[in-house]
């Protein structure tokens, strides 16, 4: 039985993931304020600063996902977070999102990040599958999990619908036996 209870602390060359906490809400606020930012995440909701501390004020309770912080070495900053959550129980799954504040993404911490709780949904939660989607118009985040480990298994034709536009998600997937992947 997965113990999501318990947060780690996950320590990589680049980052640090660790629990996120209430305090954390003003060096997350940019992924929610930046336009580019809800567009890659295809977030259509505005969530204002006292939604996101009771939000991330909670998470740590949480007995059915993990929310953690990524933390930048280099500067000890708060850079984003990365998180599994929608837990199948009977089939051991669970799905897979990571965002990063605007001004450090194309330097590898992404990567890191997601090989690091990947990592930790297998080796130390028992997870089976970790899948996630991620939309057309995000090569990026598209290579960043083809590095970590992750491959493409089919479209959800038209799963957005941004400023008037449909837009295709792939849904991409890792499993425990190709682990460690990437
Ligand atoms: C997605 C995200 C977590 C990736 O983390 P990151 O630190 O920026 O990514 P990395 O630097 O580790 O890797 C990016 C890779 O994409 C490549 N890349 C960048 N722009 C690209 C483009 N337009 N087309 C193809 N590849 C691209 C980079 O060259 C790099 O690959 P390489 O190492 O083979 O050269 C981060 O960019 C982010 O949070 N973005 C904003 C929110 C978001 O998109 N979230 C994900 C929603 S699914």
């Amino acid at each position: 039985m997965p113990d999501f209870l318990h947060k780690p602390i996950l320590t990589g060359d680049l980052v640090v993931l660790r629990p996120v906490t209430e305090e954390d809400v003003p060096a997350l606020l940019p992924m929610f304020e930046d336009a580019e930012a809800n567009r890659l995440t295809g977030n259509h909701a505005h969530f204002d600063e006292a939604a996101l501390r009771k939000w991330y004020g909670s998470r740590g309770d949480q007995d059915d996902r993990l929310d953690l912080a990524v933390v930048e070495r280099a500067t000890g900053r708060v850079v984003g977070e990365a998180v599994l959550s929608l837990w199948d129980e009977p089939n051991e799954s669970c799905s897979f999102r990571i965002g990063l504040v605007p001004d450090v993404v194309g330097r590898g911490l992404g990567t890191e990040a997601t090989r690091l709780i990947v990592g930790y949904g297998f080796g130390s939660l028992g997870l089976y599958r970790i899948s996630l989607e991620v939309y057309a118009f995000n090569p990026r985040a598209h290579r960043a999990y083809e590095k970590a480990g992750f491959r493409a298994e089919g479209v959800l034709r038209g799963a957005l619908l941004w400023e008037g536009e449909r837009v295709d998600a792939t849904v991409m997937s890792v499993l425990a036996p190709e682990w460690p992947a990437g």
